[in-house]
């Protein structure tokens, strides 16, 4: 018998129950893996909420894990039994003792990063991979605003502009999640919980504005971020915290200056098997080079998973958070 967390209706986090379950023997092109640590994140809250649907119920839930290969099936040739690999995608499961996925997911982990540090930063660091390196391939020097900066995502993101002598602007909700950014590397703060972020962005650009606007939290930032750019500049709107956008009429862009706007997802970007260990290269490299440090600051175990969802949802965490099954 194996341990998962399943759901059987949308809601808060109550509907988060540990079920004993037997872990299904991989089929053609699968491997089962044993996580050793999980990963939380804002889309797993969207699936339980029912936001994003889940394509059955009752459902598993969460895209993140590290462990050991413990099966592999028929067909599967880059990975063997007793490999020590991550995913960042694939079905709804790893929030799991074990998890079987397809293989072409998962991949297998460089000696110097550990199992925590994977669960805690596959899925944010190849999202910011994608987005600083790929949405649109900044090479030093633009000026960017990033919401939510201390936030997982977020505290990857200030690592990397730093990197590349991008002067990112973050944004966040208290002076401590400022000072958590400043040292992550952003170039300035606004509170914008209580200041102007269109205000501090003028001031800060001395009018300039900004080169690419990154909002994840959607329905209460679209305008403001719309805002913040320069002309014929780009507004990427990947995420949704505080809510969706939608209802937008596209004229908007025209108005606030013949805008451009993407709204991306890490399986838009890494839907080939290249392309994922492309990014992976690229993130893991990162890590390895030691300009980029992944904040474990959350841990809870498996069964407490709840507490941990609510914590994220209601803004109280910074950097990543980790299940431990
Ligand atoms: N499209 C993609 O490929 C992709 C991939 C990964 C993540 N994402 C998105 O990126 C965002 C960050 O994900 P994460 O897992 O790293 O979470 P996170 O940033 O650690 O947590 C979310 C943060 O958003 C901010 N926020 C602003 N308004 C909020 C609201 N009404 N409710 C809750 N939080 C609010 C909070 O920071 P403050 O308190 O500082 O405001 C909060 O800490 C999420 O929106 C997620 O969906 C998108």
């Amino acid at each position: 018998m194996s341990q998962r967390i399943q759901f059987s209706q949308t809601g808060d986090s109550s509907v988060l129950a540990l079920v004993d379950v037997v872990a299904r023997d991989p089929g053609p092109g699968e491997v089962r893996v044993r996580n050793q640590a999980i990963g939380l994140n804002f889309i797993d809250i969207y699936f339980r909420t029912g936001l994003y649907p889940a394509p059955s119920m009752p459902s598993g839930l969460g895209t993140e894990g590290a462990g050991y290969v413990e099966a592999v099936g028929e067909g599967v040739t880059y990975l063997k039994e007793g490999d020590r690999v991550a995913y960042a995608q694939g079905p709804l499961g790893a929030y799991a003792q074990q998890h079987t996925l397809p293989a072409d997911k998962v991949i297998r982990l460089p000696d110097f990063i550990d199992f925590e540090t994977a669960a805690a930063s596959m899925l944010k660091g190849l999202t910011v991979q994608y987005l600083l390196r790929q949405t649109r391939a900044l090479q030093g020097g633009e000026t960017i605003l990033f919401h939510a900066a201390a936030g997982g995502v977020g505290s990857i993101a200030c690592q990397w502009a730093r990197a590349l002598g991008v002067k990112l602007i973050g944004t966040v909700s208290s002076a401590e999640k400022a000072a958590l950014a400043t040292q992550n590397g952003a170039w300035a703060t606004i509170n914008y919980s209580e200041e102007s972020v269109v205000e501090g962005v003028r001031e800060l650009t001395q009018g300039a504005m900004c080169d690419v606007v990154y909002d994840s939290v959607g329905k209460d930032t679209w305008i403001t971020s719309l805002d913040c750019l320069k002309p014929r500049s780009l507004m990427v709107s990947f995420g949704n915290s505080s809510g969706p956008v939608d209802g937008v009429n596209l004229a908007i862009l025209n108005q606030k200056g013949a805008l451009f706007v993407t709204r991306p997802s890490l399986n838009g970007y890494a839907d080939t098997r290249e392309r994922l260990e492309m990014m992976c290269d690229d993130f893991f490299g990162m890590i390895g080079s030691g300009k980029i440090h992944i904040d474990i600051a959350n841990r809870y175990a498996l069964a407490d998973v709840g507490k941990a969802q609510d914590a994220l949802q209601s803004r109280k965490t910074t950097g990543s958070t980790i299940l431990i099954p």
